[in-house]
């Protein structure tokens, strides 16, 4: 008999649109079954960090000085989460075959001429300090191959949540939000912003970097009017596949609209927005008859708020988090990048055809030797 292939170990590290912190997880995957997370760690990134994140965003701003600090400060933060995973399970960079690394997408245009995604946080430097190979820039083949480039965790989400019974999507709040629709044929799409407008607005009026448990949006009125301003937004109408960031949905947009609101209160501008973010979810997940379950995941799976608006407009929808499948809804982004990660070691191609419209078979990710 042959012995089965031996379980690798992982290591997957994600900072998302919210710019909140950087989330690591080591994961032990297994020839053939489940992925089991080992240790996870989550490190905040700081008020400064994240002004000068905002900064290098703002469209026309071109400040390639402080890309480079960036790409190199945030090298060292995700080596310091790598490393301090390691150190919290025991396991010595030799045992691990390989790091994923997102990076920080500080621009995301993947329409046009020119189409290009660009995530900070030099892997180089992750290999060399942790001695362990690291896979980085997971985007641009995709883009290359006339992909979006995004979103690229549905492939993943139908590895580790695709059953044969019940038919289920995944959501994943993040700052922006994302739908896959599990199955043999799998696809999935950006449906709009996830959390970003509602962390902006909760700094500006409650001086807190999100709005905890949708406490402050439960406590306002939808504006329908404003609510229709805000469904205008180009992005929401276009067809999948399709791929969104901070590029669309910003302050510049959003106080643009508002300054025809004048005398809105500010809790009822958080319930719309609130709102907004689940009529997204809703017009994709609307069509889809055959949905019968929504597993949600990311940082908005804890907005209690959100997910009853949702399910208010989804009755028939079994709606729970990603843990009822066995992973915690606030690692499985960071998850899907050790399992990217698998993919690229294994040169594996995955076909993302139905989910970011690549016209080929794609092996994603460079690898940086240590
Ligand atoms: N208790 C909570 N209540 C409401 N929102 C929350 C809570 N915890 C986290 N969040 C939201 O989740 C976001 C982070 O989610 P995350 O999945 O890390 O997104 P990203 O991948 O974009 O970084 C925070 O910015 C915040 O909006
Ligand atoms: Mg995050």
């Amino acid at each position: 008999m042959i012995d089965p292939a031996p379980a690798e170990l992982f290591i997957g590290l994600m900072s998302g649109t919210s710019q909140d912190a950087i989330d690591g997880v080591l994961a032990e995957f297994p020839a053939d079954a489940q992925p089991r997370i080992i240790a996870t760690r989550s490190t905040p990134l700081e008020a400064r960090l994240r002004r000068q994140l905002d900064e290098l965003q703002r469209p026309g701003s071109g400040d390639l000085d402080l890309a480079l600090r960036l790409h190199h400060e945030l090298g060292h933060r995700f080596a310091d989460c790598a490393l301090n995973l390691l150190s919290t399970a025991r396991v010595p960079p030799h045992a691990v075959r390989a790091i994923g690394s997102h990076g920080q997408t500080v621009r995301h245009s993947p329409e046009g001429t020119a189409p290009y995604s660009l995530q900070l946080g030099n892997a180089a430097l992750i290999a060399v300090r942790t001695g362990i190979a690291t896979v980085a820039d997971f985007r641009s083949t995709d883009i290359a191959a006339g992909g979006q480039g995004a979103p690229l965790a549905p492939a993943f989400h139908q590895a580790v949540f695709g059953t044969t019974g019940r038919r289920r999507a995944v959501l994943n709040l993040g700052g922006m939000a994302n739908v896959s629709l599990l199955g043999a044929d799998v696809s999935g799409w950006d449906v709009g912003p996830g959390n970003v407008l509602l962390d902006l607005w909760a700094l500006r009026h409650l001086g807190q970097p999100f709005d905890a448990d949708g406490r402050f949006a439960s406590t306002g009125t939808v504006d329908a009017s404003l609510l229709a301003a805000l469904l205008t937004h180009p992005f929401m109408a276009r067809p999948p596949p399709k791929s969104t960031g901070r590029e669309d949905f910003n302050p510049r947009w959003l106080d643009g609209l508002l300054a025809g609101f004048p005398n809105l209160h500010p809790a009822d501008i958080q319930a719309t927005l609130a709102e907004f973010t689940a009529v997204g979810v809703v017009q994709a997940l609307a069509s889809q008859p055959e949905v019968e379950v929504l597993l949600v995941c990311g940082g908005g799976a804890r907005n209690a708020d959100l997910l009853r608006r949702i399910a208010r407009r989804l009755p028939a929808l079994d709606i729970g988090t990603t843990s009822r499948a066995g992973i915690d809804p606030q690692w499985v982004e960071a998850l899907a990048f050790a399992w990217l990660a698998r993919q690229r070691v294994h040169e594996t191609a995955l076909d993302l055809g139905r989910i970011t419209g690549a016209r080929q078979p794609v092996i994603l990710g460079c690898i940086y030797m240590p």
